[in-house]
């Protein structure tokens, strides 16, 4: 990955190269300090610990060395600084150089020429797809988003899983019972599915045929090629179904795709020596990875029946996206629960020699469980893919409930109709991407719908406000010139937005963005308290200031993938 492109508007990048600069002058050291946001009560904007580092590296008081750094603090950012505590410097920002960097909040940004590769999604065909998958997409629908707004090129990968054993059980049971598969729908597949399955552990013989279906799946063999195009179709019929409803399009890549590869990088693993045979499958075997018993873990990447496996797939896919899709950065959307198999496909392909972490950044964002109200874990009831468009529905269905309680009559019922889809689906949306995505998530109706608090109808409603005090608005415009301290904090948030989707593009944290625009929401509300905009003096340099909040409104409500509305 190259260097990020420096944002003028990022206060937390010029307010750590002024200090850098003020530390190099005074004592010689070259080092990048961290700036961090001071919190109330503190009223300082901005400081930093680093003399406290410094001091103790040079074995002297952090307050003679703080003393020394801020007397060489000077940048036109910078009002005031001062000494607090053990050492910490607070930092005041200058007012005027606020106003006038404001120009540039929200300008157009220049394309980057990454190129993002985010494999999310990703369900089982004719499988269940579950809450783990509507979190991925959700998660890595908000990265993709993000990557995009940033101006990477970004592709968006879902890697079904469209081949391996179940589908050699599948077609066989299909064959075998004549079954009729050109009327046959997305629940006819998931029941055939659940019986093939007790078919394949049940009956030897069963089992044997389905897995010499697999090689005539994978020969091409043509009326069983027929078949299980036919059963994509209709998964994919199923798929398509949640993914117009949350409004995300993936490029379909299917394991499937990486077939023509798998005996060739089985191939390279076995030149290079890789390779080990236990119990009759070929091996890697990886340091670090051990089984419960302690024993070394091995990587599986042909089975002792020689077929190929999900890790032989992981490790074609990886190969093909450095070289072929040519990526600078590779992200695993999926549940931690996948954490250790893709970890160790990761540390293969570079023992390979295909992958170099100093030449692409390939990492796992893993997320938590979908729990209930009451901890349970949430599940589908055993394979019911129309769960989870039934849970969208519903969200939907509820939204809409609540919008007839507070219009009572005066709206018609399309209106409501368009508005409950964006607020179900947004409040669903939300409800996920504002919980910290490492963690176990507690899914719940009643909260992600609620118009007060940290939810997506709170945010989309402080929009609406601004939008109908700009209507009420006659003036032009005019350069944005600070008089009220609440004026100032609704600007300083503004500008906080780039060091957020900063540090989100790092370490692909989608709650912060929630967690700024909940923030933002809220000093835009201390605004409107206090600070009349029609009307009165100010009013031409409020409307800037104003216009200026729409557009941080929605970029964030662009990165998380929600939709807005004009009216609430
Ligand atoms: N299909 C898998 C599942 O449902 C997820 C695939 C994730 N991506 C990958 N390259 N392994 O669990």
């Amino acid at each position: 990955m190259k260097n990020i492109p420096f944002n003028p508007c990022h206060l937390q990048h010029k307010l750590q190269e002024a200090v850098q600069k003020a530390i190099f002058k005074s004592i010689g050291i070259s080092l990048i300090p961290e700036i961090s946001r001071s919190k109330p009560p503190q009223d300082s904007d901005y400081q930093t610990a680093v003399a406290m580092g410094l001091a103790k590296e040079m074995k002297k008081n952090p307050i003679e060395v703080g003393q020394i750094v801020l007397e060489a603090i000077s940048d036109p950012l910078i009002r005031k600084v001062e000494l607090a505590g053990p050492g910490f410097i607070n930092i005041y920002l200058e007012e005027s150089t606020l106003e006038a960097l404001s120009t540039h909040l929200f300008a157009p940004r220049p394309p980057n020429p990454e190129r993002i590769l985010i494999d999310y999604s990703s369900p089982n065909v004719a499988k269940e797809l579950h809450v783990g998958h509507l979190r991925s997409t959700i998660i890595g629908d908000s990265l993709a988003r993000l990557f995009e707004w940033l101006g990477f090129e970004v592709m968006k990968i879902n890697h079904i899983g469209d081949f391996g054993t179940q589908f050699g059980m599948l077609v066989t049971f299909i064959v075998e019972n004549n079954l009729d598969l050109d009327n046959g729908r997305l629940s006819d597949l998931m029941e055939w599915y659940r019986a093939s399955k007790v078919s394949f552990d049940g009956d030897p013989g069963f089992k044997k045929r389905a897995q010499e279906m697999v090689v005539r799946l994978q020969s091409s063999e043509e009326e069983i090629h027929r078949i299980w195009q036919k059963i994509l179709e209709i998964s994919r019929l199923g798929f398509n179904e949640i993914y117009k409803v949350l409004d995300v399009r993936l490029l379909e890549r299917g394991e499937s795709f990486y077939q023509p590869y798998l005996k060739s990088v089985v191939d390279l693993f076995e030149k290079q020596g890789l390779l080990e045979i236990s119990k009759g499958a070929k091996c890697v075997f990886l340091p670090g990875y051990k089984d419960q018993n302690n024993h070394p873990l091995p990587l599986i990447i042909q089975k002792s029946d020689s077929g190929y496996n999900y890790a032989t797939t992981d490790l074609a896919a990886l190969k093909y996206r450095i070289e072929e899709d040519k990526a600078d950065r590779i992200i695993y959307v999926t549940d931690s629960g996948q954490s250790q198999h893709l970890h160790m496909v990761f540390d293969a392909a570079n023992k390979c020699g295909y992958y170099s972490p100093k030449k692409t950044l390939v990492e796992h964002a893993p997320f938590g469980l979908v729990l209930n109200v009451d901890g349970t874990k949430m599940k589908t009831r055993s394979g019911e893919v129309f769960r989870l468009i039934d849970l969208l529905k519903e969200a939907v269905q509820r939204a809409k409930e609540i919008l007839l309680e507070r219009y009572q009559e005066d709206i018609d019922e399309d209106e409501i109709e368009e508005m409950a889809k964006i607020l179900g689906v947004n409040a669903i949306k939300y409800a996920d991407l504002s919980c910290v995505r490492s963690k176990d998530y507690v899914f719940s109706f009643d909260r992600m719908l609620r118009f007060d608090g940290n939810t997506a109808a709170f945010n989309l409603y402080s929009y609406v406000r601004i939008q109908s005090i700009l209507k009420k608005c006659q003036k032009e415009p005019a350069p944005i010139s600070l008089a009220h301290p609440t004026e100032r904090k609704l600007l300083l948030a503004l500008f906080q937005f780039y060091e957020t989707i900063d540090l989100v593009q790092r370490d692909l944290m989608p709650h912060r963005i929630a967690e700024y625009l909940y923030h933002l929401a809220e000093t835009f509300n201390e605004f409107f308290r206090d600070c009349r905009v029609e009307g009165v003096e100010e009013e031409a340099s409020r409307i800037s200031l104003l216009h200026k909040t729409l557009k941080a409104f929605e970029a964030c409500f662009q990165i998380l993938g929600l939709k807005t509305l004009t009216r609430m």
